[in-house]
């Protein structure tokens, strides 16, 4: 299986996400503030991933603390979970995560610091855990929505490199292709940060899964062609109504998906849901560096000087989305998340 995100003696292991499909190279942080930084620059990335990742550096920053009072170790908690929640601020999964490591650090600060560490570290271990099976609960949900011979097309990488393993999006194709169901997979290329290319086309290839990648440009006719059966995304923040942020580009497709009469799904764990957003008008949606779209892999593509918009995620309204498949079943509109 692929694992991006590993604990192994004193260290947390990430795969670098940045170098693939060139190299694979494990990169060791034994600080939060570097796990925050891993955040940032994308060395992780994918909603459930960054979740998982920074729970292990609120477990770093505990292990690391010097403090020699419950009060002294909360404030340095309350600063790595400030800091790793300043990363990024779409993925909801962040927040989620930090949440729950402050909700065990109180509920355990009677503990010596060194326990509360240890306390700290198999929480984020758990959470890792629990991703994995809730991929593999939702993705056997999806397989249900699979038509035999199916031609699926998916956006982004949310599959393995995405989350702690398996995948969401990525976790429904898995499922559908051990299923036998799989004919092809369309691999979005995902501009502009490439992650169709460079991470789901790399996951497809590790894994022998049959798949076509194509420029984002091409779906529409790849579409009119008569060649795409669903279409299944993962998600970065589902508010209550279900309008569902995803990375940049997944809102068209939902439009095409429309248009030519084709399913459109949403694959994310329950931990993706937030609850507290009436409507998607509210999800923060991250805007990155524009030389993002000024080049391609570190070519300048574009005049230095052209001003750029680069939001890294959109919104999907609601009535676009044919089902949300989640790790507890399949959910159709009218979406009422509480
Ligand atoms: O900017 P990224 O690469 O973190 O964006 C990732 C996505 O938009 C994924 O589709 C989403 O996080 C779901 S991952 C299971």
């Amino acid at each position: 299986m692929i694992s991006p995100i590993r604990w192994q003696g004193d260290r947390l292991l990430l795969l670098d996400q940045t170098l693939l499909p060139a190299q694979e190279v494990e990169r060791p942080y034994t600080t939060w503030h570097d796990v925050a930084e891993a955040i940032r620059t994308l060395v992780v990335r994918g909603a459930p991933a960054i979740g998982v990742t920074a729970a292990f550096g609120v477990a770093l920053a505990a292990r690391a603390s010097a403090a020699r009072d419950a009060d002294g170790l909360m404030a340095e908690l309350e600063e790595a979970i400030k800091g790793l929640g300043a990363t990024r601020p779409t993925a909801v999964n962040l927040f989620w995560a930090l949440e729950r490591m402050r909700r065990v650090a109180l509920a355990h600060r009677h503990l010596p610091v060194a326990a509360l560490g240890q306390r700290l570290l198999a929480e984020a271990q758990a959470m890792l855990d629990e991703d994995v099976a809730a991929n593999r609960a939702l993705g056997a949900h999806g397989a249900t929505l699979v038509p035999e011979r199916a031609r699926i097309l998916t956006h982004c990488n949310a599959a393995a490199l995405a989350t702690a393993g398996y995948g969401t999006a990525g976790g429904v194709i898995r499922a559908a292709h051990e299923r036998g169901r799989l004919s092809l997979v369309w691999v979005d290329e995902t501009r502009p940060v490439m992650q169709g290319s460079r991470l789901t086309a790399w996951e497809m290839v590790k894994e022998g899964i049959p798949h076509r990648l194509i420029s984002d440009v091409a779906a529409a006719f790849v579409m009119k062609r008569g060649e795409v059966d669903l279409v299944v995304t993962g998600a970065d923040r589902i508010a209550a109504n279900g309008d569902t942020a995803n990375k940049i580009g997944t809102y068209g497709l939902a439009v095409l998906a429309r248009h030519h009469g084709i399913p459109f799904y949403i694959a994310a764990p329950v931990s993706t849901i937030d609850p507290s957003i009436p409507t998607g008008a509210s999800i923060v949606i991250e805007e990155r560096d524009p030389a993002e779209v000024r080049g391609v892999a570190g070519r300048q593509t574009a005049p230095a000087e052209s001003p750029v918009f680069n939001p890294a995620f959109d919104v999907t309204p609601a009535d676009l989305i044919t089902v949300i498949i989640t790790e507890r079943g399949l959910y159709r509109p009218p979406y009422h998340f509480t």
